[in-house]
């Protein structure tokens, strides 16, 4: 009875709460940002902004998920992402229950349509980091709660909002900033390419041949690029994708899965690595970026360690972020805080 009840109210919650509130996020899946326009990702960087604010500094307590579980499956390791998700989840009230490949009968003896009706009839968020973004899309199908990707062989959306927030409390504002990416067209790339030209950034990235992101990102990324009015470019040397450029981002040569390719890509991304003959080449208000882990043949010691590196932030607001965006796709709230002005006054 109680199940049902439970199954009941989260389809009401996925389904009829959004026909008759559109703007609202609740029961929403967070698969990719190309399903966010720009106010819906404004939102969520303006919430984070708000919950940073009010918990860290005020020191206020907001156990508003209180009664709430979240169901984490992770097929591959993490560091940020888990604890992110774990630590903001209590902070907000909420139950984090981390379950990796050896904890679930999922991929052994039980399918993924099964594991998603049964999640969610006993949990009511499901976090997902994995190798296949059809896993996602499976999973969301067949679940009535919301399901957010924590990282797929294809994009990594929710670290992308935390490069955002970063970039917002730096520079104060975000549309025009000049963004350079410097390595592989990998899941983290994708997700820029589809977030960047929403906030009214250029993107200029650097990839070796062979290297490069999907092309149907690409295509969907030119097509917002035009819509919002940004320049988009793709070079093979990282030393023209850097020129004039206030952001430099890069991440691993080797992402997880790839371990086999370790050696080749050591070779295919020679001259790649970020140093300070590269970055002399940025604009002189040049910052650096990286989601992490970091290994020191993509950026050296003395940029990673300089001041022009944001990356313990950005770290930092990976948790910010992902409250809010567990916040808003399990019930209203509306920011206490003004709106940061995303766009820049000269
Ligand atoms: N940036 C990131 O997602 O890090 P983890 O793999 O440690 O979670
Ligand atoms: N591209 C990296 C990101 C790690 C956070 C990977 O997928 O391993």
């Amino acid at each position: 009875m109680f199940e049902l009840f439970h199954f009941t109210k989260s389809i009401f919650l996925k389904v009829v709460c959004r026909k008759f509130h559109p703007n609202s996020l609740i029961g929403k899946d967070f698969l990719s940002l190309r399903d966010f326009n720009d106010l819906e990702i404004q939102q969520f960087l303006w919430t984070a902004y708000d919950l940073k604010h009010r918990i860290k500094e005020k020191e206020e307590y907001l156990p508003i998920l209180q009664g709430k579980s979240i169901a984490m499956i992770f097929q591959k390791r993490s560091t940020r992402t888990r604890l992110s998700i774990e630590s903001g989840a209590t902070i907000l009230g909420a139950h984090p229950i981390f379950l990796s490949n050896n904890d679930i009968h999922l991929g052994v003896n039980e399918s993924l349509k099964d594991t998603a009706n049964v999640f969610s009839s006993l949990s009511d968020m499901i976090v997902a980091r994995v190798y296949d973004q059809n896993f996602l899309t499976t999973l969301a199908k067949n679940a009535s709660v919301p399901v957010i990707n924590a990282l797929s062989d294809h994009s990594h959306p929710l670290q992308i909002l935390a490069d955002f927030l970063t970039l917002q409390e730096h520079f104060g504002f975000l549309k025009d900033l000049k963004i350079a990416w410097i390595g592989d067209g990998n899941n983290i790339l994708h997700s820029l390419l589809l977030g960047a030209p929403k906030m009214g950034m250029h993107l200029n990235y650097a990839t070796p041949k062979g290297y490069e992101p999907d092309k149907q990102v690409v295509t969907v990324a030119m097509e917002l690029s035009k819509q919002y009015h940004t320049k988009l470019r793709y070079f093979t040397d990282p030393k023209e994708a850097i020129k004039d450029s206030n952001v430099v981002i890069t991440d691993t040569w080797v992402s997880m899965g790839q371990e086999d390719e370790r050696d080749k890509r050591m070779k295919a991304f020679e001259g790649y690595q970020i140093d300070k003959h590269m970055t002399k080449l940025a604009s002189h208000d040049w910052v650096f970026l990286h989601c992490l882990p970091r290994k020191s043949y993509e950026v050296t010691d003395e940029i990673f360690y300089s001041d022009k590196s944001l990356v313990w932030k950005e770290a930092e607001n990976r948790k910010w972020t992902f409250m809010a965006v567990m916040l808003h796709l399990l019930k209203s709230y509306f920011p206490r805080n003004f709106k940061p002005n995303f766009t820049k006054i000269d």
